[in-house]
């Protein structure tokens, strides 16, 4: 407790106290803009989607001025490139349909019902602009870039795994939670509960499983947000799970490695070691291929080695049989597509639940969130540190230690989305689901936050809270303007545990008796 007090005269904000208030709370001298919500017109008739995650914005100048290794949402590294216009790029990751839809969970749904489901999720590309009375807006106008990629939209497969199920064209994208960038310009999205889609309700969304091929989901999505008519690829090499994030980082030579987490009980975190090197910068069209072949490797904690999944060249991935006794994998394909089944064949280590994984920028190292897994007794989660042999992204053997624990005593329960500022400060967000939140051993925290780290000093690891989202939401998606003196942020699902269109839980963020909205916001009010 001496040291909390300390550190909060050295804060760059007052921090708040746990809340349940039906709003977004922020610290004094701290403001938010609503950028757009579930349903705000998109300039062209089309609608911006549902239960926003991952946020990335792109200075609308970063092509022109020259890009660099340094990614753009680390706030205040590049104090050349614009922070009062940019394009925000927004996944969509899954739907409430009785607030789309009005479909309340009996019977079949209508034609009508589902069209109107499909075209929630995916992604939004919005222009986003900062007034001079420093508010910002979402510019309705720019139907040059403002773009919905849904579950409607053509998307084709790269590498191994592009061909099955009559590859390599998917239609749509579905279960966008978090995502990346790429040093090269480019949004990396991922789809994570894929499994939610195919079947029929009440466990999934009653669509029509039969246009969706069954491996064409699951993946890593990439997405130029620059070039409205460019289509989206999703990257096989890179593995098929539920795929919560990707966080890119380029080695010295030029190699470029991305890692990644299975939010699944019991499963893995990953890391991609790409074939093509990162040489030229400006070769935007030649970067794109980075992420189409390349090396898989499943974590081993107990041993901090990175297991290489390779069908070729590991004999147990030829051998490995499912309960029945029929072979699992026939080749690197079949590894792919199901990634989790090859990595517990080569022993990797399950853990708790990986949520996002973000590299620090000072040192390199790679900060993981465990949310949580109630099975195992874990009930608030962790952050975990893990350090590469060498600092060299490449290796293939790591060390790991604890960042933070959640819980009562540390102020914070099931970490999420994580995201550094440039001084290698880390902001978190929490996702306590909305059946537990305010209850039991959940209570001390209120709604979901938004937490602050110093990742060293006498300080690292203690949590600051820097917000409260409204009721029975979850904050996600935070990244930063260049400058480091805009944060944005979605807020996923308010009011999702809403009996009906008249017994509402939120009103957020319209108030009165409104219906909840999920949206994005921008705060403001940084002193950098
Ligand atoms: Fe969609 Fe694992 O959060
Ligand atoms: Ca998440
Ligand atoms: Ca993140
Ligand atoms: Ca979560």
């Amino acid at each position: 407790a001496l040291a909390q007090r300390q550190a909060q005269g050295s804060l760059p904000f007052k921090p708040i106290s746990p809340s349940t208030a039906d709003d977004l709370i922020l610290p004094e001298g701290f403001r938010y803009d609503l950028l757009a919500h579930r349903g705000h017109d998109m300039g062209d008739g089309s609608l911006f989607g549902e239960n926003a995650d991952f946020l990335a914005f792109f200075p609308i100048d970063m092509l022109q001025k020259g890009l660099d290794q340094n990614r753009p949402q680390f706030g205040f590294t590049r104090s050349d490139l614009s922070s009062t216009d940019g394009l925000l790029l927004v996944n969509h990751e899954y739907i409430n349909p009785m607030f789309i839809s009005g479909y309340t969970g009996s019977g079949a749904k209508s034609g009508d019902q589902i069209n109107a489901e499909k075209h929630m999720v995916g992604m939004s590309v919005i222009r986003v602009k900062r007034n001079s009375d420093g508010r910002w807006y979402f510019d309705q106008t720019d139907t040059a870039h403002n773009r919905r990629i849904d579950a409607t939209t053509p998307i084709t497969l790269t590498g191994p795994a592009a061909q099955l199920d009559g590859g390599p064209m998917a239609i749509g994208s579905l279960g966008n939670c978090s995502g990346g960038v790429t040093p090269w310009g480019t949004a990396l999205s991922c789809e994570e509960n894929f499994q939610d889609y195919p079947n029929p309700a009440p466990t999934g969304y009653g669509w029509e499983p039969e246009i969706y091929g069954k491996r064409h989901y699951g993946w890593v999505v990439e997405v130029d947000p620059f070039d409205k008519n460019s289509m989206p690829r999703k990257h096989t090499a890179m593995g098929r799970f539920r795929h919560e994030n990707v966080a890119v980082r380029v080695g010295s030579d030029g190699t470029v490695v991305a890692y990644m987490g299975d939010d699944k009980a019991d499963s893995c975190v990953y890391k991609f070691v790409a074939d093509r090197k990162l040489t030229n910068l400006a070769d935007r069209p030649g970067n794109m291929q980075i992420l189409e072949s390349g090396q898989l490797y499943a974590a081993d904690f107990a041993n901090g080695k990175w297991i290489l999944l390779d069908y070729n060249s590991q004999s147990a991935l030829q051998s490995a049989k499912d309960s029945k006794g029929n072979l699992l994998f026939s080749s690197q394909a079949d590894v792919l597509a199901d990634t989790q089944a090859a990595a517990m064949a080569l022993k990797a280590t399950p853990v708790d639940r990986p949520e996002d994984i973000e590299i620090h920028p000072l040192d390199g190292s790679v900060y993981v969130a465990l949310t949580n897994n109630t099975g195992h007794g874990n009930f608030h989660g962790q952050i975990v540190r893990m350090a590469e042999t060498d600092n060299n992204p490449a290796a293939t053997s790591f060390e790991w230690s604890i960042f933070a624990v959640g819980g009562s005593q540390s102020g914070f329960s099931s970490p999420d989305n994580l995201v550094f500022d440039g001084e290698g400060n880390l902001w978190m967000v929490t996702d306590i689901s909305s059946s537990r939140t305010n209850k039991g051993i959940y209570k001390f925290q209120g709604n979901n936050g938004l937490f602050f780290f110093r990742t060293s000093g006498p300080d690292a690891g203690i949590a600051f809270q820097f917000a409260s989202g409204p009721v029975e939401s979850e904050m996600t998606g935070p990244c930063w303007s260049p400058d480091g003196r805009t944060l944005f942020l979605a807020i996923q699902h308010p009011g999702e545990e809403s009996k009906s269109l008249t017994e509402l839980s939120s009103h957020w963020p319209i108030g009165g008796n409104e219906v909840p909205r999920s949206g994005v916001v921008a705060i403001t009010g940084f002193k950098r």
